[in-house]
């Protein structure tokens, strides 16, 4: 029997493309008018006494050890121990979502909800599967992609997990993500995560491709497929070159087509320096979808929420607010992404001038990493060596393709990693 509340809610997203795409999960999530809704309503009413949540409160604040307290002080005890709301600080979801519109023009006029905050992209990744993904809902992700997409889809929703070839003839391979989709469609809906810087190959779309990406999700769309597209912006604004399409995919996508439903994680995590932080969003964007079903919508996620974290850490959220809010975050990060670019450019130019014949570097220009296909040695054999020999460490992501985080390669080591996988890459060759 389907709980009452979770009735309600898919009673509301009824004939509605969000509606259509809930996985069996996700029709059964549900959240409840329990301890956090009655807090909340007593946060607001209960002006003589609030005996509602379980934290220690005296005089009416927080209570916080000293031993605790001297680490963070310049924040309040309610900043740094009290519980967050499920679906996080609204201030700072508030704010996130007009950051949001800054970095994203294109969304300007355009309605999508309010950004839920989640501990971390991964968390936000997986609870999107947890509400769209089931054994008759597949995903369809990039080859290569980052691995923890098939542990998600795969190994925890039991997913099909459906791959297309990202790269074809040396550039970004739309008819082969087309032919995909179009495959997919065949099965009912289609579900499809688009990661854009992408990891491992640091591949962002051109303007052209944007266009076309766009206009295939479209076309499925006004065919009557119900389409949803996961946008993973976890390497948003890290693009070296001009001709990158500079938004998300997410500002085309989220009014699009009424058969389309677009989900944007994004987050601190990359975007702002802050990878322990475990702080990431979730916004949906729909064609006519309204304040009531974005509503019942996020109360879905916040039931994934609830009945897995209940509820993100505290500190980093108050953290990042009082940053974007106080702090000279913009120039700060500047500095940041500017040395970033300059070993995207050393890597550039090494692998442009440099030529082997068992290693090609994978189309980049953007992100963390670049990655090479590997055609006549092996990438776990070439990794190993590599570590072995040189004391070098990279990521074989699948016996063909080798993943180089040049993130985390200072300037001047960038010479010396890039020659020693050439040399041990042909040394294997001969071998
Ligand atoms: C494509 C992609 N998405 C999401 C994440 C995870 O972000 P978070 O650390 O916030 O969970 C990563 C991190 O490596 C990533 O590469």
């Amino acid at each position: 029997m389907m709980n009452p509340l979770a009735q309600e809610l898919n009673d509301l997203l009824a004939g509605t493309t969000p509606g259509e795409l809930l996985s069996d999960l996700g029709q059964r999530l549900y959240f409840p008018k329990g301890i956090i809704a009655q807090s909340g309503e007593a946060k607001k009413l209960g002006k003589v006494a609030n005996g509602t949540i379980g934290m220690t409160v005296i005089n009416g604040k927080p209570a916080i050890l000293p031993s605790v307290r001297k680490y963070a002080p310049e924040l309040q005890s309610g900043e740094l121990v009290a519980y967050a709301p499920t679906a996080g600080n609204p201030d700072l979801r508030a704010l996130w979502k007009e950051e949001m519109l800054k970095k994203n023009p294109g969304l300007e006029g355009k309605s999508v909800s309010l950004p839920v905050l989640v501990p971390g992209l991964t968390a936000g990744i997986s609870y999107l599967a947890d509400l769209f993904l089931d054994e008759t809902k597949g995903l369809v992700a990039a080859d290569p992609s980052w691995d923890n997409y098939v542990l998600i889809a795969g190994a925890r929703r039991n997913a099909p997990f459906v791959q297309f070839q990202i790269f074809k003839d040396g550039k970004f391979n739309v008819d082969g993500l087309e032919e995909c989709l179009r495959k997919q469609a065949e099965t009912g809906s289609v579900r499809v995560i688009l990661n854009f810087p992408q990891n491992p190959s640091g591949y962002s779309p051109t303007k052209s491709e944007a266009a076309r990406i766009v206009s295939i999700i479209k076309d499925l769309a006004e065919k009557g497929t119900k389409v949803m597209v996961w946008c993973d912006d976890a390497y948003f604004g890290l693009n070296y070159e001009n001709d990158i399409y500079p938004q998300s995919l997410f500002a085309e996508l989220c009014d699009l087509h009424e058969n389309v439903l677009a989900a944007k994680i994004d987050g601190p995590t990359k975007e702002d320096f802050a990878w322990g932080f475990r702080c990431g969003f979730i916004t949906f964007g729909g064609k006519n979808l309204t304040d009531t079903h974005y509503d019942a919508l996020v109360k879905k996620l916040m039931a994934a929420i609830r009945s897995s974290v209940s509820c993100a850490s505290t500190p980093p959220q108050s953290m990042i607010f009082k940053a974007y809010r106080d702090g000279d975050i913009q120039t700060e990060k500047i500095e940041f992404r500017k040395v970033l670019e300059a070993r995207y450019k050393l890597v550039k130019k090494f692998v442009t001038s440099h030529k082997s014949t068992a290693i090609s570097p994978l189309p980049f220009n953007s992100g963390y990493f670049m990655a090479f296909h590997l055609d006549t040695v092996d990438a776990e054999e070439l990794r190993q060596k590599l570590l072995t020999e040189k004391g070098i460490g990279t990521i074989s992501i699948d016996s063909h393709t080798l993943r180089v985080a040049f993130s985390s390669l200072d300037e001047e080591k960038i010479e010396t990693v890039y020659q020693a996988i050439y040399d041990t890459a042909d040394e294997l060759a001969k071998a």
